[in-house]
């Protein structure tokens, strides 16, 4: 090996060593257990033996130019009296992908039923989720010793005996109705607040969908009609309707709706607790004493309403079993929608 070749080659590479990094990579290449001074110390055993005491002292004055050439390097990279590279942007780098996010799966659903009731010519509208008394409760017919209305069952505001969070979003028939005429086709999707302990199937915030329709002659029958389109558009052609009778104050006659079961068809099973139905919403002809409250003749207009909880319709369609996995923000949840 030719070691002027090898300090020619040394004053070279020293020139670029411009880090920490490339100081120690030029010391190993040179200095290192299989670096240029250890390949040279190697080969003196072979030489003639007159010719080893020169070599050697070659070899050791290198040994010694590469170690003050480090030391100095070392100095000028830590006070960094180093030009440091201008360009630090390497273009050839693979870019960072960004995730993308997507709707929330209550979202989702929301614009699905949405959706199909626009197809039938309904109208979004939404209300406030602070309500007062009245639209809440004494518009709707829901008289004063109703249990609803007790504090136990409803969000009152501090200092403002009539204002609270709405336990439904029915009291945005009555904002609509006095601030529309009819005929009117709306729905109302919005979160709904009842200090309910929370379990597997309650928690004190929830999202309904509301829905009515109000003009002259309007039945029974277009209520199920237009239950029926919703019903089998969200859980599919095969399944068949009931409606069962029910209370509410602010229709009458009411009724509830279920849905066979779609995990066992109408069999029976754990899902449906044996009955073979699965109750998905509240409804019925809208009071005439509502109508009253809000200035309509009950007997010139005649109307249906409805109401159904979203998160309740989320968990039957996609066989969740537990209403805190919408709201805990777990990826793994969520990314499934
Ligand atoms: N507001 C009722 C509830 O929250 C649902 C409902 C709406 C029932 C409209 C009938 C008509 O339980």
């Amino acid at each position: 090996m030719d070691i002027e070749s090898i300090k020619a080659q040394i004053d070279a590479d020293i020139k670029n060593v411009n880090s920490f990094q490339a100081l120690e990579d030029f010391r190993t290449r040179y200095m290192g257990r299989k670096g240029a001074i250890a390949q040279l110390t190697a080969t003196i055993p072979a030489l003639p033996p007159q010719e080893r005491g020169a070599f050697g002292q070659k070899v050791n004055a290198l040994k010694t130019k590469l170690l003050s050439l480090v030391e100095e390097k070392q100095k000028s990279i830590s006070s960094g009296s180093l030009e440091t590279p201008k360009e630090t942007v390497d273009i050839t780098m693979p870019g960072i992908a960004q995730e993308l996010g997507h709707l929330h799966p209550i979202t989702q659903i929301i614009n699905e039923i949405c959706a199909i009731f626009i197809r039938m010519g309904f109208s979004v509208v939404e209300g406030p989720e602070v309500e007062t008394e009245f639209n809440n409760f004494t518009g709707l017919n829901i008289p004063l010793e109703h249990p609803s209305r007790d504090a136990f069952d409803t969000f009152y505001l501090k200092g403002h005996e009539k204002l609270l969070l709405r336990s439904h979003t029915s009291p945005v028939q009555v904002r609509a109705m006095k601030s529309r005429r009819p005929p009117l086709a709306i729905v109302v999707p919005g979160r709904v607040y009842r200090p309910d302990a929370v379990d597997a199937s309650h928690l004190f915030m929830f999202h309904q969908i509301e829905g009515f329709m109000v003009d002259k002659g309007i039945k029974f029958s277009d209520l199920k009609g237009i239950l029926e389109v919703f019903a089998k558009g969200v859980f599919g052609e095969d399944i068949s309707m009931r409606f069962r009778p029910h209370f509410f104050p602010f229709t009458e006659p009411s009724a509830e709706v279920d849905i066979s079961c779609i995990i066992c068809k109408g069999k029976g099973c754990s899902v449906c607790g044996q009955k073979g139905w699965l109750e998905i919403l509240g409804s019925g002809m809208i009071h005439p004493n509502v109508f009253k409250h809000v200035g309509y003749n009950p007997k010139v207009y005649t109307g249906f309403a409805f109401g159904m909880g979203i998160e309740r319709i989320a968990m039957l369609k996609y066989g969740i079993n537990d209403i805190r996995a919408f709201f805990e923000n777990d990826l793994r949840f969520l990314k499934q929608f």
